[in-house]
């Protein structure tokens, strides 16, 4: 079958040709239509879990996929040939990921029914990014006219957190760069803080702009602080500035781990670095709600398998990229 390959913790990222994977008691083989891509994936590929879970290469790296369940194992009851499903795969050993035609995993691993409405390109937008935006709006309990800031709003998570966010009652302050600003707000943003922009030269006839960073602006039109923070990219020297922001009794999340537990506690803030849990319930509510029109999968781009080492821990992400196979 074709797939991408590394042969080794950081390795180059390359077209290849594999074994099809057969499916062995309790599990399924997915033929694999499309295979969504996360920055997860790259750190997983330059050893993030090495000496915790292990590896087998040549690795195929990915853990989102979507398409046709294509035979099944002895024992499976949940799933027929023909099924359509997508799922977020992350089973050891790591190395049988979903940039391939095929892959193979237990019938009770993160995997769920594609309605009729949503595309597999679709559905394999959604696990990992869908799944850990609906996990911090779970987690954060949003309650209607809340102030909830979210910094890194434009990429994966960040798109589908400032829909769930604004649906749960937020006013969503969405982080953009000044071209996706009206994208933010059609997504449900009721403010949109612009970070990136450019200061013209000296010698340009435009009048020199202050480049106001992002704690600056929510200052000037949050004085009391935000409700809430979901913070998706800073490290920790730039959360610790964020974190003022929050008031007194707020909640704050960092998906990297970029929290200062004990800043956090001494402004009696809740939350703290967070690791998405959900699995097959939460991208079963996911899906029903793309179903029905309610949540919008924001696909940046869908270039083709081989481009997958072209487009993996890319900046710049608007939305998900989503590999076509
Ligand atoms: N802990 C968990 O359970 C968990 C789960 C999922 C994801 N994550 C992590 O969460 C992070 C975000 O994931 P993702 O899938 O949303 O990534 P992504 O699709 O690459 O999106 C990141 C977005 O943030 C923007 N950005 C970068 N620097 C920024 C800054 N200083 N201020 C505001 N926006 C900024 C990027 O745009 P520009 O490049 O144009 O700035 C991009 O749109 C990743 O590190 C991922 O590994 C953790």
């Amino acid at each position: 079958m074709r797939a991408i390959v590394v042969n080794e913790f950081g390795g180059e990222i390359q077209p290849s040709e594999r074994p099809k994977p057969e499916a062995g008691p309790g599990q399924i083989q997915i033929a694999l239509e499309a295979a969504g891509v996360n920055p997860f994936d790259k750190k997983l590929i330059d050893g993030l879990l090495d000496g915790k879970v292990p590896y087998d290469f040549p690795m195929i790296p990915g853990v989102d996929g979507a398409g046709k369940v294509s035979a099944i194992g002895d024992g499976v009851r949940g799933f027929r040939v023909g099924d359509r499903v997508v799922g977020k795969f992350l089973v050891p050993p790591i190395g049988h990921g979903t940039w391939a035609e095929y892959i193979v995993v237990p019938e009770n691993s993160t995997v769920a029914a594609i309605p009729d409405e949503v595309t597999a390109i679709q559905a394999a937008a959604l696990p990992t990014a869908a799944i850990t935006a609906l996990d911090l709006v779970d987690a954060a309990g949003i309650v209607a006219g809340q102030s909830v800031l979210i910094v890194g709003a434009a990429g994966g998570v960040g798109s589908f957190l400032v829909q769930l966010a604004a649906g749960a009652g937020g006013n969503v302050i969405a982080t953009a760069r000044p071209d996706d600003t009206d994208r933010m707000v059609r997504l449900g943003a009721a403010e949109v803080v612009n970070y990136g922009v450019r200061v013209p030269a000296s010698d340009s006839p435009e009048p020199a702009r202050y480049e106001a960073t992002i704690a600056d602006q929510v200052r000037a039109t949050h004085p009391g602080g935000v409700d809430v923070l979901f913070d998706l990219v800073d490290g920790p020297d730039q959360l610790r500035e964020l974190t003022l922001l929050v008031r007194e009794g707020g909640a704050l999340y960092s998906t990297v781990w970029a929290a200062d537990d004990t800043l956090l506690r001494s402004r009696r803030i809740s939350g703290g670095n967070f690791e998405s849990s959900g699995g097959a319930a939460q991208l079963a509510r996911l899906l029903d709600l793309a179903a029905k029109g309610e949540l919008v999968i924001p696909i940046d781009a869908t270039p083709p398998l081989a481009a997958a080492g072209k487009v993996v821990g890319a900046p710049g992400a608007r939305g998900k990229t989503v590999l076509v196979i």
